[in-house]
This record gives structure tokens, sequence and C-alpha cells, in this order.
């Protein structure tokens, strides 16, 4: 049995194929058309995923899609009725549910097929229940705690429920305007970083603060019985969809959330690309304190209602990895899944699973338990990509790729590591990688400066070797996909410097060789070397979606400063001169800086 799952006319447009209740493939729009956090409707994700399985439309018995404009429709009137800008906002609401309800008339178009063609069942689930679908059955468990938390997702911020077998159970729902995305991406803006998926910076900005201004921020959001509340004189009136507009060109943009009462407490809002001050990184840390508290709180107050380890957890906000980092200490909770592409992306995977088991009532048999389920390229293929952009490439056999790869990094040189299948989700996990040496001082400014161009506070992420995680972090409990931070151990955080936060942690990727055995053992092969488990894992790109093709990683090879390129069996070393020139430079920078 097929059916296509679909995030459509929402942030991070996406389709996922499901056959026989195992996901086959997935994939954001951005990656295809490199408009980052598109929101249209995803044509050339809904191709890629019926090319994938060999499909054609006629194939597909379900469509679902990760949205229902129907759902919390009375608590979305109330809301509207209180003033005349909200009404405005309801109509556009409803507009959109017009263009949702016509996926037959948007799949004719975008397949240029007829429509006689096509013979599903269409289903339309409520975002956040297809948020913990997504979670839940792709995790191993028969029971567990389920959690979501974002901006909004069909007037609703928060979901709990209790998820057995083939049933997600909803709990409870804090409604909108309360919203514990919406006082995150609220403070982002006020201090410079108002794009759309820029919390992940003010995240990594938090600990450079101090405890200046948690009192004031904790008065904006508050714990109450049924969850947590806002003091809305901190916020703009936003209408009934939080300030998130998709615009019809399926650009996302975010209006400004925060109130002038902001601005009387803490001064004039930092203009972006200005200069970062002590209020800015203050206000950071209090905003990542008081998220944290009323997390806990929220995951305290499941776990009374559903006493499991285990907690199924997706929605923007489950990407805090710092947040879920700490879920072991702050919770009774013992074991988390959070699905690799927790944020609205993954609503594609979690609305045709939950047709799959909840509607149709089909066994669960399949744990999704890597993120590789987006294109791969053949060797020829690749081979062709290199000769077309005038590369010349060694082809190595797989001991020499992984020796010849390992001992670039350890000499210190930055490697663009392309291989298998891309990752779904916003984590590159070591198929579309940069890969660079986690224990060298200057390395994080070598990056910067050659090709990511990243802020100075955002640190650089490590994949360390399963079997050696308890050795090198204070927690052991696996983070497969990136999602969770833990302490570095002391005595190993001069041999991990590059990717030591400045709160000496790191938001780690624990690699099995189950999951990817390529990148294990090319892990293993810098561990041999080194005596270091660990190399530096940023994604491959520069200021764009992550490359999908072999055409945009050579591009991305050949328009920045990277020294090696790994794609497929081949190896392309540029030749020296600029880069050492450049690297010289940084490491004096990083010098006179330290
Ligand atoms: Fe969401």
């Amino acid at each position: 049995m097929l059916i296509l799952g679909l995030n459509m006319f929402h942030a991070d447009a996406s389709a996922a194929i499901v056959l026989d209740g195992e996901v086959k493939f997935a994939i954001a729009e951005e990656r295809l058309n490199r408009r980052k956090h598109f929101g249209g409707f995803p044509a050339l994700a809904v191709k890629a995923c019926l090319d994938a399985v060999g499909a054609k439309i006629s194939d597909v018995e379900h469509v679902a899609v990760g949205q229902d404009s129907d759902a919390n429709l009375a608590r979305k009137v109330q809301y509207a009725l209180t003033n005349p800008a909200k009404i405005l906002n309801l109509i556009r609401l409803r507009q959109r549910k017009e263009a949702m309800r016509d996926v037959r008339a948007l799949l004719v178009k975008a397949l240029d097929v007829d429509a006689a063609q096509l013979r599903f069942q269409e289903h339309h689930l409520e975002h956040h229940i297809a948020h913990i679908a997504s979670a839940f059955y792709c995790s191993p468990w028969e029971k567990a705690a389920g959690f979501s938390y974002d901006g909004s997702g069909d007037f609703v911020s928060t979901m709990m429920a209790r998820c057995e077998g083939n049933e997600i159970e909803i709990l409870d729902r804090v409604f909108l305007p309360h919203s514990l995305g919406s006082v995150y991406t609220m403070i982002c803006e006020f201090i410079g970083y108002s794009q759309y998926g820029d919390e992940g910076k003010v995240m990594g900005l938090a600990p450079y603060g101090k405890d200046t201004y948690c009192g004031e921020i904790s008065k904006v959001v508050s714990p109450n019985s049924g969850g947590f509340q806002l003091d809305l004189s901190y916020f703009k009136p936003l209408g009934s969809n939080q300030g998130m507009q998709v615009l019809p060109d399926g650009t996302v943009r975010l209006a400004r959330h925060f109130s002038e009462r902001l601005e009387k407490l803490f001064g004039e809002p930092r203009k972006p690309h200005t200069e970062i001050t002590q209020r800015d990184m203050d206000l950071a840390f209090a905003l990542q304190h008081r998220f944290e508290e009323i997390f806990f709180y929220l995951l305290n107050q499941l776990h009374k209602r559903v006493p499991s380890d285990d907690l199924a957890m997706a929605g923007g906000c489950a990407l805090n990895s710092v947040a879920n980092g700490r879920i072991f200490d702050r919770t009774p909770f013992r074991r988390t899944y959070v699905q690799p592409a927790a944020g609205d992306e993954g609503l594609a995977i979690g609305a045709a699973l939950h047709t799959y088991h909840s509607v149709l009532k089909q066994p669960r048999r399949h744990e999704l338990k890597h993120s590789y389920l987006g294109p791969e390229f053949s060797e020829v293929y690749i081979q062709k990509c290199l000769e077309n952009a005038g590369l010349e490439a060694r082809k190595l056999d797989r001991p020499a790729l992984l020796d010849t790869v390992a001992e670039q990094i350890a000499s210190g040189n930055v490697v663009g590591w392309f291989q298998g299948r891309m990752e779904w989700g916003p984590r590159a996990l070591g198929n579309r990688s940069i890969v660079a040496h986690p224990g060298r001082p200057d390395m994080k400014d070598i990056l910067n400066a050659r090709i990511k161009h990243r802020e100075w506070f955002r640190p650089f992420a490590p994949s360390i070797l399963a079997d050696y995680q308890h050795e090198y972090f204070e927690h052991d409990h696996p983070s497969p996909f990136m999602l969770h931070v833990y302490k570095i151990r002391p005595e190993k955080r001069k041999q991990l410097c590059a990717v030591n936060h400045v709160d000496d942690t790191g938001r780690l990727q624990s690699v099995t060789r189950e999951e990817n055995p390529l990148y294990y053992d090319l892990i293993s092969t810098f561990h041999r070397k080194t005596g270091i488990p660990v190399i530096l894992n940023t994604s491959f790109n520069e200021n764009e979606p992550i490359v999908c093709t072999p055409e945009e990683a050579i591009d991305c090879f050949q328009r920045t400063r990277m020294d090696v390129l790994a794609i497929g069996p081949f190896v392309v070393i540029k030749p020296s001169g600029e880069n050492r020139e450049l690297a010289a430079v940084s490491t004096e920078k990083s010098a006179s800086s330290s």
C-alpha cells in the first residue's frame, strides 16, 4: 500500500512516500528548489518521492496532509471575533483551506497528469497530531508519552498525548495565542534575529549571557494548570496565525512579535548585523532559561498522566537540543525519540504514518533508525559531473578512500564529504557534511573564514563513535540525529576544543556502524590515526539549503576554500596556495584574539 504524505502551504513544505508502513523516501522542497524553508506546494518533492519507488500517482492509494484547517475551528472563531484584524487573518486562513482542499488539482498540475488517474483517498490531520505521529510511529516503542510544541499549527502550540499501539489519545492542547515557540521568536526578533528559523542561532548565543533578566522574562510566560500562558501585553497583536505568513511565492515571512512594552523594559531592539551587546546575550540567556523551565514543567505534568520512561517528541521547539539534553536531569523520562525532521517538514511522515496505523489500523513493524531518506547518485553520474566541472579526481577503493580522507582531516584540512542518500531533516549527519579536525584551536575560525561565514558565537558539532560517547560526554543516551546537547567531560575538552562550546557542551551526533557504516569507518580511521574518536561535522553548504546533488556539492567546493572533496569514491584535492594563505591569516587572527 502506497501512501503519500504532504506538508504544504506551510513552512518547510515536504513530501514523503510510505510503502506498507515503511518510509521509503522523504525530502523537503527546499533541497530541490533551493529556496530555504520554502512554504508553497512541494511539487518537486512529490515527483522525487514517486520516482524513488518507481510509482505513478495512479498507484498511490492515500494522500495524507499534515494540516486540518477545520481543526479547533470554534477556538479560531472565538479568538478572531475579539478584533477586526484577527477576522482578516481568519479569512486568509479559510482561503488557504480552500487551496489545501484542492490537493487533487494541485497534484494534477504538478505532475501534468489527467485527473482521472487519481484514485487516492484524501486525509487531513491536525498539525500537532501529525508531529506526535511522526515521532511515535518512527520510534521502537509500543507505548510512550507524546509531546509536540512549536510556534503554531492549526491554532495550537502544544499538545500532550498518550500513545499506545495504533492509537494517539490527545490529553491536552495549549491554544493560541499562548505559544512557547512565539516567546522564543519574539525575543529572537528583539535581539536582531528575525528570519524564520533563527531560533537555533540564539540558542547558541544564550550561554554567553548572564542571569540579568531572568526575573523580567519569567513574567512573559507563566505555567498554569492547563499548561502555560503568555502575558500578551509584551506581544503585538498578531492575529490567529501568530505572525507567520506564507507569501503566494512560498516565501515564509515573520511579522514583528514584540510590543512597545518590551522596548520600554529593555531599550532599543538590536538591528540585524550590528554589534551584539551584553544585553542581547543576557536576554538570550534568560529566554533559554525560561523556555526550559516551562518545557520541563509541561513534561513533568505529562509524566504524571502518562507515567512512562519513554517520550516521543516533535515540533519545531523539539529542535532545541540544549533543552533536549537536560530532559534526563529534569524529568522522570529515561528515553527520548526525537524524529530527525522534528520541525514542520516532518509533518509529511507523520500524516502518512498516522493514516497507515491509526486510520487503516495496519500493524507497526518499522522503526526509523537513520535519517538517510533522500536522493542518491550513481558513481557514473558523479564522475560525469566531475568531468563537466573540469576537476581532476582520483578514484579510490573503500580502504584507500577512508585512509586518504582521515589523513587529510588529521593534517588540518577541510573536507567536503558527499556520500550515499541525503539526510532527512535539518542536520547533516555524515552524508552531506563538511568534516574537519575537532581538536585544532583554529578550526572554527578557518571554517568560518573559508566556507561557512557564520556568527562567531555559533558552535560546530561533533560526530562521535557511539562506543566512546560515555568517555567523552556526561550522558550516554544516544543522540543519533544531533538533537541533544551534553556536557563534555573536563578531561576531554582540550582534545575537542573546536567543538567545545563556551559552556563546555557539544551538540553531538552519536554514530553507530549499523546506521552509517561508511561514516562510522571514517571516524574509526581518524581515531586510529589521532586517538580521537570524534570528527567535527557541519552541513555541506554555504548560506543555502544543504547540497543535494553532486553538481551542488562541486559548485560549493569550487566557490569556497574547502581543501578536499570526497564524493562517492572520488577524491579531489585543491592545489594548496590560496587556502594555505587564508589558513595562516585565520590562525594569526585566532592567536591574537585568544
Ligand atoms: Fe509545527
